[in-house]
């Protein structure tokens, strides 16, 4: 198996150099800092440097993963105290630099929560469900552990369905129908696998502790917030919030099954897309390109299940599968957002208006069906 894709779309990241100490003791101090009223947090970055950052302070990848979640928790988290808006230099700056190195946009995504905010347990063991732990948090709660670890536990359980998209290419070319099925199996039973991880969020979770304390951290700014010290300091910079559908495995399994979206549904997870990763985004437009030719063509996996009607079952399966993923997230929304929030209306940090975009999605890939 190609080892790059071990972790699935985690990423292993370095805690920073020693210049880089002031940003790591504060970030890894929210909890306290974040009391009273945030006011030591306030004192903290009001006496922050502004520190330089480039390919000799940052030497790998992982290091400037790592300051993109570390600069991401103390912006959200200075955010989060009053009427903020503006960001200082000293977060502004920094925010600006590693993202466009990292190709993101300046601005809390879901890789800064799930995807690079873990260190293994046991660092000489190999990454499995029980040997990792989140790294920063905001409230030290065991609910915003489980909240993240619960989306890292699925990012592991995609794994195997990211090979299986990347080997079935090959099956379909090779007219290999055995193969083409175990694929399908391989990525039903992860999607299966997922749904089953999300039920689990209810275990150490509270519905009540996650709408009421944990869901602004995530948030982004309708309003606008001015970036201080950068090239337009005077812009106010609206952007949505870190969000799981900023997650690259669901938009793999639809271009894999060739479940496509139209209209606004389509804009906004289009829009999604700039918030991965550079590398994951780059992934999935490969893999659309391998098994979507042109614009008016089938997916190659959809055609060859039509062509070789034997293997219409295990695509529907797979199909099937995707409909109750959908289904279980649209219930995991409604009790842990909709039902506290007694609005039908909310949007999500995404800023999809959550019912109406989840419920179309869903039905969509109900649609799908063979
Ligand atoms: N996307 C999740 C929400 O809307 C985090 O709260």
């Amino acid at each position: 198996m190609d080892s790059r894709w071990n972790l699935g779309f985690l990423s292993k990241v370095e805690r920073l150099p020693s210049s880089f100490e002031l940003w790591e003791s504060i970030a890894n101090d929210l909890p306290t800092l974040l009391k009273d009223s945030g006011k030591q947090l306030i004192d903290k970055v009001d006496r922050l440097p502004l520190i330089t950052i480039d390919e000799s302070s940052l030497p790998t990848e992982q290091h400037w993963k790592r300051a993109y979640c570390v600069i991401t928790f103390i912006s959200q988290a200075y955010r989060s105290i009053g009427q903020c808006t503006s960001l200082p230099r000293e977060l502004a700056v920094p925010l600006v630099a590693v993202s466009s190195h990292l190709g993101l946009s300046p601005s809390p995504c879901y890789a800064a929560f799930v995807l690079w905010n873990w260190h293994l347990k046991n660092p000489s063991e190999p990454l499995s469900k029980d040997n990792f732990e989140i790294a920063l948090s905001f409230t030290g709660s065991k609910d915003e552990a489980w909240f993240y670890l619960i989306h890292m536990r699925i990012e592991l359980a995609a794994a195997p369905g990211i090979k299986a998209v990347i080997d079935c290419i090959e099956a379909i070319k090779k007219d290999d129908q055995q193969e083409v099925m175990r694929c399908l199996k391989i990525v039903t039973d992860c999607i299966s696998s997922i749904t089953g991880i999300m039920k689990e969020m209810y275990y150490e979770c509270d519905p009540s502790v996650f709408y009421n304390k944990l869901r602004s951290f995530f948030s982004g700014s309708k309003e606008g917030i001015q970036y201080e010290g950068t090239e337009d300091p005077d812009t106010f910079r609206t952007y949505p919030g870190a969000s799981g559908v900023q997650s690259s495995i669901i938009p793999l399994f639809d271009i894999f099954l060739g479940i496509e979206f139209e209209g606004g549904t389509k804009s906004f997870l289009d829009g999604m897309k700039v918030r991965m990763p550079l590398e994951h985004r780059q992934f999935l437009t490969d893999m659309k390109n391998e098994y979507k030719k042109d614009e008016f063509s089938h997916s190659i996996l959809r055609t060859y299940v039509e062509l070789h009607s034997c293997s219409k079952d295990t695509y529907n399966s797979c199909v099937k599968a995707l409909v109750a993923f959908r289904q279980e997230h649209i219930d995991l929304v409604t009790n842990y957002i909709l039902k506290p929030s007694n609005d039908t209306a909310t949007e999500g940090t995404g800023g999809s208006t959550l019912e109406i975009f989840l419920t179309k999605t869903k039905e969509k890939t109900k649609s799908f069906e063979l």
